[in-house]
């Protein structure tokens, strides 16, 4: 039977692979987005992957959005928690705002998606939760005390989820990408992005599709054994035994 997976923030960016190559996979495909209307509809007509307008921060929107994705493809088997946001400043020049606005939509949206689908995996004895981290949550980047704090809560998430639904078929992995060529990397400035890019041992950023082929394997039946993991993707910039 053909797999349904949901992709948060798929219709760009990292996502948009993430969806595309699950999509290539032979899974039921259903993107979700926030606020880019004009690049989720030119990603659709591109690749016919439907998409779902709701705030992955608000849990009764949430409720909705996957309460129509499941009328229209069927229950979630895999869930990629990907939508994320940065607004970054230094924590002395941060505003509550800004702080609420990464939590939000970085975090508060991992426990909304997935509370909303763990139950119906837990019942069915097959799900995959795969949380997209980043290398900022596991050592830390200045001007982001917001964005690394939500990243670093994502990891205590997928544990803790992990554990408790080991002997349920359902796997929890996070995956901690270094920096990937998006428009979210592609923001910084070029003199700071100049400065990253040297400390990457692979001396390039990383693809979008590198991410998603990840994603694939976590996945799959054969990943079934690798749960409560973080697996890095970062061109050996960020090592952590
Ligand atoms: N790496 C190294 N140095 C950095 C840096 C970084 N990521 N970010 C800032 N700096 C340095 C600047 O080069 C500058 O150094 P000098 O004083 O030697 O010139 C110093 O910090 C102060 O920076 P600004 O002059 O820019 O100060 P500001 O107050 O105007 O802005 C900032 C500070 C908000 C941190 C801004 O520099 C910034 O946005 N930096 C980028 C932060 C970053 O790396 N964000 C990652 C975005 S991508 C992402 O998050 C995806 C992912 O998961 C990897």
């Amino acid at each position: 039977m053909t797999r349904v997976a949901i992709v948060t923030g798929g219709t760009r960016g990292i996502g948009a692979a993430i969806s595309e190559a699950l999509l290539e996979a032979g899974y039921k495909v259903a993107a979700t987005y926030h606020g880019n209307e004009k690049a989720a509809q030119e990603f659709t007509k591109k690749t016919g992957i439907a998409a779902y307008k709701f705030d992955v921060g608000d849990y009764d929107t949430c409720a909705a959005g996957v309460a129509k994705i499941t009328a229209d493809i069927g229950a979630v088997d895999v869930l990629v928690n990907n939508a994320g946001i940065t607004r970054d400043a230094f924590l002395h020049k941060m505003t509550p705002q800004q702080w609420r606005e990464v939590m939000h939509c970085d975090l508060d949206s991992v426990f909304n998606m997935s509370r909303l689908v763990i139950e119906g995996m837990r019942e069915r004895c097959f799900g995959r939760i795969i949380n997209i981290s980043s290398i900022n949550g596991q050592e830390g980047q200045v001007g982001q005390t917001n964005y690394s704090a939500a990243k670093a809560g994502i990891l205590g998430f997928t544990r803790a989820l992990a554990k408790e639904c080991a002997t349920k078929g359902v796997t929890v992995n996070a995956i901690a990408p270094g920096y990937i060529d998006t428009e979210m990397v592609r923001a910084v400035s070029p003199e700071v992005l100049q400065k990253i890019i040297d400390k990457i041992p692979l001396k390039r950023l990383g693809k979008p599709e590198e991410v998603a082929a990840m994603v694939v394997f976590l996945a799959s039946n054969q990943a079934a054994f690798a749960t409560g993991a973080t697996f890095t993707v970062n061109g050996a910039q960020y090592i952590s035994s």
